[in-house]
């Protein structure tokens, strides 16, 4: 969490830097601030409280603060309530003189000790940040190196515990900006107009598509004209060039309100796009993927670890690779996995599913795995990301920038990778047959087109948001891989409209939850399992003799559902193995608008952002 970014270049840097902290406030927006060196030749910090129109306001877009250099700040507040003093760029100096400025996306979880240590050596804090020691810290090895700004960063990053994105200037340095990252995304663009560090790719991309990815602990030093990178030892690196194969116009809203919503329409694309390229004259063709054939017939467990919604795609996982290919399979959410001393060997494999390829929990996940000696497949839709480096196998999802925080085509495009992967292990398992292969590639291809089918009308689903988006709870039920839809379907409508929502499996009602329902209370029953129907049938009479309304979710065909629910949402007919990738779709359309019709901030709901990189 958190965004930062720097420039340094050949043209007023205030409006760069406000221009690539509006493409990741996604990441935070508790606060937002920036330290430009000024033609004044010191460092002036202007930054406040609220979202970054705020400060765009205070400093009139840019125009008040000249200078060619600067960092910039948005912030997801972790340590210290979200307000002025606790706001970025933070500055380090004794007595008042204000002699280094820092950026800071993640936690130092060593501060205390830091600050301690600093307080008895004449260093004052005002914010109750954890960034505010760094600053301080950089400025006490700035004093005792008698001004070496490079050994200053090099004998900070090796006190700091945790993890951290790092931009630095110091005020009497008119040229040079310091970073360097720690399990915290950071990338450098390399641009005509001068050279920026940012968090993500969609800061620079107005700029550049030129990218350096940075390795934990490289040391970046930037000026107008250079980009120099160093290792820990001070020895220079030498990198290859990224260039960013995705333009501007897909982290922009393209005439739509809101991103979710663009992102929602974007699915068929998406989907398109990332399972395209792996189906080749009927075969399966995962070429990231080096696992054997041998390695695939020793398997003796999978893992798959994620968190929030990817950790649900895990739960689609679950099913169809216990079905398909007969692997045990466990799913596991990240921030537990790490720490519950998991059962592996050898012969297991870990899959880790994220969208940003750096959310902190799957990412120490996916070291824990490692280290006990799993081999890791990731899922990832970041390319270059922090996860997608430390795997053993990379699929990537083709889905192109998430904006929203809420994930939608991510979440439709991870589903449609591990569908190919289940088969493709199915496969080499001899469990299906090239005919059964056939069939789920046929059927897969068409899940773009009905998704396309749905998106064409949202009315219906329009129509029952705007009843219902007043509900104070809502609950989602379902068996097997529509309880797996529901999950994310609560998830989706509770995270952006703020109403109380639970999934339940529908067979657990009976034992405890079905207490809740309430006259009126609305519960969306998935019902898209043929051989579940009927039990779905009994569940929704269930609910709804004790009061409750009840929104079906049916294949085609499935028109009994009409005669117990008091509403019907029908989606195409599909492989029920593949239903989740339609059934989802309505219920992200219901999440949208009726977080829409309550004035909800879609794509920045509260408390939240998109890349969790602190635990
Ligand atoms: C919910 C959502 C989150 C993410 C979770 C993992 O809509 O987007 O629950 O799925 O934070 O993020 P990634 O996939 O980036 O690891």
């Amino acid at each position: 969490m958190c965004g930062i970014v720097g420039f340094v270049g050949r043209q007023q840097a205030a409006p760069v830097l406000l221009q690539g902290l509006s493409k990741l406030e996604y990441r935070g927006y508790d606060s937002a601030g920036i330290a430009v060196f000024t033609d004044k030749n010191n460092i002036t910090v202007e930054k406040c409280k609220g979202r970054l129109k705020v400060l765009e306001e205070k400093v009139d877009g840019g125009k008040s603060i000249k200078g060619e250099m600067g960092i910039g700040h948005t912030r997801w507040a972790t340590h210290g309530e979200p307000n002025y003093i606790n706001s970025h760029p933070h500055v380090g100096g004794t007595n008042g003189s204000d002699n280094v400025a820092v950026v800071h996306n993640g936690i130092i979880e060593n501060y205390i000790d830091l600050k301690k240590y600093l307080q008895t050596r004449g260093y004052n804090f005002v914010s109750d940040t954890d960034t505010e020691v760094v600053a301080q810290l950089v400025d006490y090895f700035y004093q005792s190196t008698n001004g070496n700004s490079m050994e200053a960063v090099k004998k900070t990053i090796n006190k700091l515990e945790g993890s951290f994105a790092l931009g630095i200037m110091f005020n009497n340095d008119p040229e040079h900006i310091y970073a360097v990252r720690k399990d915290s995304p950071l990338i450098v663009g390399l641009a005509k107009i001068g050279n920026f560090i940012a968090s993500d790719i969609p800061a620079i991309l107005p700029y550049t598509r030129n990218v350096y990815l940075l390795e934990d602990k490289e040391i970046v030093v930037l000026t107008k004209d250079n980009v120099a990178i160093y290792n820990i030892d001070g020895e220079p690196i030498k990198k290859e060039v990224y260039i960013v194969d995705w333009d501007v116009s897909s982290a922009e809203k393209g005439g739509y309100e809101h991103f979710m919503f663009k992102e929602i329409m974007e699915q068929p694309d998406a989907i398109t796009e990332t399972i395209s390229p792996r189906i080749k004259n009927g075969q399966i063709v995962l070429d990231d993927v080096k696992l054997t054939k041998e390695d695939i017939n020793n398997l003796d467990k999978i893992y798959i670890v994620a968190c929030g919604s990817a950790y649900h795609v895990g739960v689609v996982g679950k099913y169809i690779i216990e079905s398909q290919a007969r692997i045990p399979v466990e799913v596991d959410l990240a921030s537990e996995f790490r720490y519950r001393s998991p059962i592996i060997t050898k012969n297991t494999l870990v899959v880790i599913i994220s969208q940003s390829g750096e959310t902190l929990d799957t990412l120490c996940a996916l070291r824990e795995a490692k280290r006990l000696g799993a081999r890791i497949l990731s899922i990832v839709n970041v390319v270059g990301s922090s996860i997608a480096r430390e795997s053993d196998d990379i699929l990537y999802t083709w889905a192109g920038p998430e904006i929203a925080v809420a994930t939608t085509k991510a979440y439709s495009t991870q589903l449609s990778v591990v569908y190919l992967l289940s088969q493709y292990l199915a496969q080499q398992k001899g469990e299906m047959t090239q005919k059964d292969t056939d069939e789920l590639l046929q059927n897969l291809q068409l899940i773009p087109a009905k998704i396309q089918d749905m998106l064409k009308n949202c009315t219906d689903i329009q129509y029952l948001a705007s009843k219902f988006y007043n509900a104070k709870d809502i609950f989602f039920i379902g068996r097997s891989l529509d309880y797996a839809i529901g999950l994310e379907g609560s998830l989706k409508l509770k995270e952006i409209s703020y109403i109380h929502s639970e999934a339940y499996a529908a067979g657990e009602l009976k034992h405890g939850p079905i207490s809740l329902i309430e006259d009126g209370t609305l519960v969306i029953a998935l019902a898209t399992q043929p051989r579940l129907y009927d039990k779905l049938l009994s569940n929704i009479k269930e609910v709804k003799a004790r009061g409750a309304v009840v929104l079906a979710i049916v294949q085609e065909g499935m028109d009994t559902a009409s005669e117990v629910a008091d509403y019907v949402i029908t989606i195409p007919k599909c492989d029920p193995l593949l239903a989740a990738s339609l059934a989802v779709v309505p219920l992200q359309l219901f999440g949208y608008y009726v977080a829409a019709a309550r004035g909800c901030d879609v794509d920045k709901p509260r408390n939240l952002a998109k890349s969790v990189t602190v635990e």
